[in-house]
């Protein structure tokens, strides 16, 4: 088991690299076996939901090849109709998009219930809506999700989801992508990746238009070719970036991005007092600068363009010490505020009433032994020891592994003190 040791107080400065979006990587990746030759992807981050999907697609018979530090190639045409293991598909939100990808292609499949963070309900309730309009049936036994159409292939359907669910929204884009007609579906998630999963599937011969607005439409085709891909950069981990640095003072430049991607962010940042500069000589940078101590504000949790839910653990550690009270609304999942009790050993004073939490700023916290519940639990630790004065270890960094490339080693570059310890597993014994 691993921990970080953080030693705290000090301004973050310099460069820092962000990598390819994760809830793009693990979309896209399952969509490669679609395609009829090998697909070339590149910026893949090295994080393990990414491990965990390509085992997946390699237990379906696909070839993975690592060809440089981020980039695979993915050869589909060994692939069989068969399920993945339950155990790999329970580590992983983003196993369920193989019941997408198998009902497009082979009008069945059946995969285990998905894992994923436990931040809520997690229902696929919509993801059962579009395949079911798709024609296929689906029912959930003995922890397995059983889909299939009678005729042996999908059909096109207009769907309206009841909520832009970004899952059920890349689930059923992937049920439909070759499906003889025109799908059209509304209410659809908007996020980036969403359209980074149309771009990829459309480079690789599919016709999807609308991605990134409320309404998609698939006209299906009848096969889907190879390709060379770049996935975007993560919108979230430059986000984690922009906390840190607010949280300890600093400035620093995140290389790689998409800004347009991060004003749903900066602009948040922004009203706590935060700068954001252009680099004149790189149009995929941004320069943000913290100065001060952060300022209150409020944040309300909304689906793209909103401000992501996967922000909200990793600003509020930042407005742990700002200066006054700020108010955090968690619109998405009913369970986002688990890492709030581990702020409180620090010296957070932050009140939780249902999907609301009301955050008094106070002047410093302290470094504490606290424990990572999950993936932007984990980073929203971080952040927090980071500002910190005094050493904080943080236990559950395989959470923040999940999702986050070389978290330690970046931060390290900017100037952050983390050490790596190896642990030995220790089996908390319930007391009491
Ligand atoms: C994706 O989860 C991301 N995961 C999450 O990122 C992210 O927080 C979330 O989208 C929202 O942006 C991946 O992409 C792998 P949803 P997903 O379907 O698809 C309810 C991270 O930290 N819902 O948009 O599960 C659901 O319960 C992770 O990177 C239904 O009720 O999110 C939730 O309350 C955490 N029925 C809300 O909608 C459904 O059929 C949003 O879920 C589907 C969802």
């Amino acid at each position: 088991m691993l921990k970080y040791v953080v030693t705290g107080g000090r301004q973050l400065h310099g460069d820092v690299a962000i990598g390819g979006a994760k809830n793009a990587a693990v979309a896209i990746i399952p969509a490669a076996l679609m395609a009829s030759e090998p697909c070339v992807i590149e910026n893949v981050p090295r994080i393990n939901d990414v491990t965990v999907m390509l085992e997946i697609i390699r237990e379906l018979g696909a070839k993975v090849r690592l060809i440089g530090k981020n980039t695979i190639e993915i050869d589909p045409r060994g692939v069989k109709n068969v399920s993945p293991s339950y155990e790999l598909v329970r580590k992983t939100r983003a196993g369920y998009y193989i019941l997408g990808v198998q009902l497009g292609m082979y009008g069945s499949s059946i995969v285990s219930m998905p894992g994923g963070c436990d931040i809520g309900v997690r229902a696929i309730d919509q993801h059962i809506k579009g395949f079911n309009a798709l024609g296929a049936e689906v029912k959930v036994e003995s922890g397995f999700i059983h889909a299939a159409s009678a005729a042996g292939k999908l059909h096109p359907a207009h769907i309206y989801l009841d909520q832009p669910s970004v899952g059920a929204t890349v689930n059923i884009i992937l049920a439909a992508v070759l499906a003889e007609g025109q799908t059209i579906i509304e209410n659809v998630a908007k996020e980036p990746h969403i359209v980074d999963l149309a771009n990829f599937l459309n480079t690789m011969g599919a016709n999807i238009r609308g991605a990134g607005t409320d309404v998609i439409k698939i006209q299906g085709v009848k096969r889907l070719g190879g390709c060379t891909y770049s996935i975007i950069p993560d919108q979230i981990e430059a986000g984690t970036f922009i906390s840190a640095v607010t949280a300890t003072g600093g400035e620093i430049t995140l290389r790689g991005v998409i800004p347009k991607h991060l004003e749903c962010i900066t602009a948040k940042f922004q009203e706590m007092g935060v700068e954001f500069f252009d680099d004149p000589n790189d149009p995929d940078a941004i320069v943000c600068r913290a100065e001060h101590r952060p300022m209150r504000t409020n944040i309300k949790t909304l689906p793209y363009p909103g401000f992501p839910t996967d922000m909200q653990a990793v600003t509020t550690a930042a407005l742990c010490t700002a200066s006054g009270a700020s108010m955090v609304s968690e619109t998405i999942f009913e369970n986002r505020f688990r890492y709030v009790e581990e702020l409180k050993r620090m010296g957070a004073q932050i009140q939780v009433e249902g999907k609301v939490a009301v955050v008094e700023g106070v002047d410093r916290l302290t470094g504490a032994p606290v424990r990572a519940c999950d993936l932007r639990a984990g980073a929203a630790l971080m952040v927090a020891a980071l500002g910190a004065d005094g050493v904080t270890e943080i236990e559950g960094v395989n959470f923040i592994e999940r999702g986050y490339e070389d978290f330690p080693g970046k931060l390290g570059g900017l100037g952050a003190n983390i050490k790596v310890l190896t642990v030995p597993d220790v089996e908390t014994a319930e007391v009491g």
